[in-house]
């Protein structure tokens, strides 16, 4: 049977400056839901890149002495490291700067010029270089960047427009129609009354710099990034390439499109027009989450507190890294980080809960059992809290995927939690060390450490979306194979799967108590 297909993206970066905990944020949360939908039998796609081109780029290439495609090149390798430390499985890296995204854009605006979508024009107005947005008089606040509150310059030039403006009537009855497309709610809601309030024609090219895809029916013309940017989602499955229409048409449209709250018009407004214009299906659901605040701002570049990956992952390593921000950030909110919070999640799932029910059982199951798993006890011989734990065990999966459905990832972990937690209890009051006592009791030792021991393979497969390196390892640690190769995640979670005479592993914490101020 042929896997469904599941394709979902993170938006392109900007090469201006190196990946940080913002852009790191958006990528890992796809992707613990691509690891998620691989494990549970989808045929993922999962895209991430770049966005090569732009004014701001060609600045950034300039103030280092650079070509703008020298600059990229240097940048480009810098994001790709950051996303191999931080273990994301994605499965194409798009550069608007490859011939088969510039073929794809110019096979578009082809395409839209040839439907009559478009028409030359004269621009004035305002333009924020670091949102690479245009904004007109009337909506500057203070005369800066309404969105950044940065410097804004004049712009005054010839351009080519895309008829954006006959798109509000379609637009709104697609919102109707599909209210799933824009989530979470409070973000629809917002979209739809901006698109009540009329739409106006939009500025695809530029003229007054060279630094983009050239529009193929207009000498001089360069597109306007946001609009080459875009294109990235469907010139990296195959758009415009004859060569490639099969996989075009099977991993077309999206399921999703991850952003960030802040580029949700050109999301939600823009691009679905720009899909109908040109008669392409629209993607099924973009979800815009909120931003990562330190003490109480949004963190960026410009504000000076950007904090690296890579500092925190050398300090709490990648899983808890994944862990804290998908935890303790709800997502499709904002959420405050900090040191103190993340060495408190740490210290206390991770180390107490997670580690510490690992560590301590597989050394019991060395102690008492010769480090060899024991047989799947009968489920007529269940005691109380025995059923209880096959229940909680049991429910985990369809409680997980509510969940994840509602792309809620702490409360997907937290059901996780509960089978953990529930776990601990169990060997706290069960306490093998007393079985272990009387020669009598060892059949009841075995079916304890068997429970607690399956509660743990079953834990793991739930903790691998988001923490696959020490998943993996547990996995390992109980003699069982690659935790990463599940593709049917319901059958491989069912009570009993834990084979006896398995040789367990002792080794080292998981995750060592983080002692040190902060
Ligand atoms: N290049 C455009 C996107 C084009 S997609 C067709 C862009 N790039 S960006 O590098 O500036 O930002 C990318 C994403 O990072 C945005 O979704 C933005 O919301 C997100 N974040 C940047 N700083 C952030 C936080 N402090 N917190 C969470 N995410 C934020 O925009």
């Amino acid at each position: 049977m042929t896997k469904p297909s599941f394709y979902l993206t993170t938006p392109i970066y900007y090469v201006n400056s190196v990946p940080h905990l913002g852009t790191a944020y958006t990528t890992v949360a796809a992707d613990a839901l691509a690891r998620y939908k691989r494990m549970t039998g989808h045929d993922v796609f999962f895209l991430t890149g770049l966005d090569e081109h732009g004014q701001k780029v060609a600045q950034a290439a300039a103030d280092a002495g650079l070509s703008p495609q020298e600059w990229c090149d240097r940048i480009a390798p810098r994001f790709s490291e950051a996303w191999e430390m931080l273990r994301i499985t994605n499965d194409d890296f798009i550069r608007t700067t490859e011939e088969r995204h510039k073929h794809g854009v110019q096979a578009f605006w082809t395409e839209l010029h040839d439907r009559g979508h478009l028409y030359q024009g004269h621009y004035e107005g305002w333009y924020c270089v670091p949102d690479e947005t245009f904004w007109t008089a009337e909506q500057l606040v203070d005369g800066k960047c309404p969105q950044c509150a940065r410097e804004v310059e004049f712009v005054r030039e010839d351009n080519w427009f895309f008829k954006l403006s006959e798109f509000a009537e379609p637009l709104l009855a697609f919102y109707e129609a599909n209210p799933g497309f824009i989530q979470p709610e409070t973000r629809r809601n917002e979209v739809v009354s901006f698109v009540r309030g009329g739409l106006k024609d939009l500025s695809i090219s530029r003229t007054t710099f060279t630094w983009g895809v050239p529009l193929p029916f207009a000498e001089n013309h360069v597109t306007y990034v946001w609009i080459d940017a875009l294109l990235n989602y469907i010139t990296a499955v195959g758009y415009g390439d004859p060569d490639k229409a099969a996989e075009f048409e099977r991993r077309w449209p999206a399921q999703y499109h991850f952003v960030g709250k802040d580029i949700i018009r050109f999301h939600c407004v823009i691009w679905p027009a720009m899909l109908m214009a040109a008669g392409v299906p629209l993607p099924e659901t973009v979800f815009a989450h909120g931003f990562l605040l330190t003490k109480g701002e949004k963190m960026s570049k410009s504000k000076g507190n950007v904090m690296a990956p890579a500092d925190l992952v050398e300090r709490f390593g990648v899983d808890a890294y994944r862990y804290h921000f998908l935890r303790d950030v709800q997502f499709g909110t904002d959420g405050s980080i900090s040191m103190e919070s993340m060495v408190q999640r740490y210290n206390g799932d991770l180390a107490n809960d997670w580690g510490n029910l690992v560590s301590r059982l597989f050394n019991m199951t060395e102690k008492y059992l010769g480090g060899v798993t024991p047989a799947c006890p009968e489920e007529a011989e269940a005691t109380e809290a025995d059923a209880v734990m096959r229940a909680v065990a049991g429910a985990l999966p369809a409680r997980y995927d509510k969940r994840m459905a509602g792309l809620d990832y702490a409360g997907a972990l937290e059901a996780a939690w509960d089978l953990v937690k529930l776990a601990n209890r169990y060997i706290e009051n069960e306490a093998p060390w007393n079985l272990a006592k009387d020669e009598a009791l060892v059949p009841r030792l075995a079916a304890v450490l068997y429970n607690a021991l399956e509660s743990v393979r079953i834990a793991a497969l739930f903790c691998a979306p988001v923490m696959p390196v020490t998943s993996a390892e547990v996995w390992r640690r109980l003699g069982l194979g690659d935790i990463h190769d599940t593709d049917d995640l319901v059958t491989r979670a069912t009570w009993g799967g834990l084979p006896a005479g398995a040789r367990v592993e002792k080794g080292e914490p998981l995750f060592p108590r983080i002692y040190e101020e902060v």
